[in-house]
């Protein structure tokens, strides 16, 4: 890896978190084929290596790291291991995320449920963005994708129950908004928030529409936004969407 007289690495530094399947590998890889070098998170080390090597062997620039999303021990160590080894962040892709009461009853939903999914969909995200936006923020320049869903928008709110999932993710709407409001002097950094669609994965299912592909192109879209862009922003198809 190429660097500059400051030990910086030249090209772009991305995060992905959740990178080892579904939407994050699929971010992953499309950041990779624009030339930025991605660092590929996963709770099991292992399975980030499986889509480093793949990255790698199509020419692209990865390396793996274990983060469990809600440890402030991991994220701390994952901001130390980029500030000594590549002095930037440029990127954090906040896609790790669950939705394990899908279609159950907002008054049958358990509160241990609601729990571990507030614990990963809104606290895990904040807490990446606390201990690494710093870094990101020394550099002035920064692009911050928080992965949330059309089904948490109050403007379309309709029946489906998903209660702890839904409302996670409503939460982590407004979370994107008021980030953005604290960050209004440093325009270099946005930070927006993504609905990918519904989209074939393990989280999807089968029936789901829409590719990987399809699903990460806004993200990627956000994570890559020229300067000057709109930040504390939902957005679907790279379109903005009513929160
Ligand atoms: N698929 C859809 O239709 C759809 C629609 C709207 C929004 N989304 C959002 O898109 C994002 C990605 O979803 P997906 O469909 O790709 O789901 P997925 O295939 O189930 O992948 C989820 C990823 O998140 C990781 N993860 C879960 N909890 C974590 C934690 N505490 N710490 C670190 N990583 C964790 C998983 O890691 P493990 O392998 O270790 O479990 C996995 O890598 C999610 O935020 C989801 O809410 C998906």
């Amino acid at each position: 890896m190429q660097k500059n007289e400051n030990n910086q690495t030249c090209r772009k530094v991305a995060v992905v978190t959740g990178a080892n399947r579904g939407i994050g590998a699929q971010v992953s890889r499309q950041l990779a084929r624009q030339g930025i070098h991605v660092i590929v998170t996963a709770r099991q080390l292992p399975q980030a290596q499986q889509l480093v090597d793949e990255i790698v062997s199509e020419g692209g620039s990865a390396e793996g790291f274990c983060l469990e999303v809600s440890s402030p021990q991991n994220a701390h160590a994952l901001c130390e291991y980029l500030r000594q080894h590549h002095g930037r962040l440029d990127i954090l892709v906040n896609n790790a995320g669950i939705a394990v009461d899908q279609w159950v009853s907002g008054f049958d939903v358990s509160l241990d449920v609601m729990a571990q999914t507030f614990n990963t969909n809104v606290t895990g995200v904040l807490n990446c963005c606390q201990q690494l936006m710093p870094l990101m923020r020394e550099g002035g320049y920064g692009r911050v994708v928080n992965v949330s869903t059309e089904l948490a928008s109050l403007t379309g709110m309709e029946l489906g129950s998903t209660v702890a999932y839904r409302t996670s993710k409503a939460a982590l709407n407004a979370l994107t908004k008021l980030l953005s409001l604290e960050l209004k002097d440093e325009p270099g950094i946005l930070i927006n928030a993504a609905c990918p669609g519904w989209v074939k994965t393990d989280l999807g299912g089968d029936q789901a529409p829409r590719t990987v592909a399809e699903g990460a192109d806004t993200i990627v879209w956000l994570a890559t936004l020229p300067a000057g862009a709109g930040s504390g922003g939902l957005y679907r198809d790279r379109e903005p969407y009513p929160w």
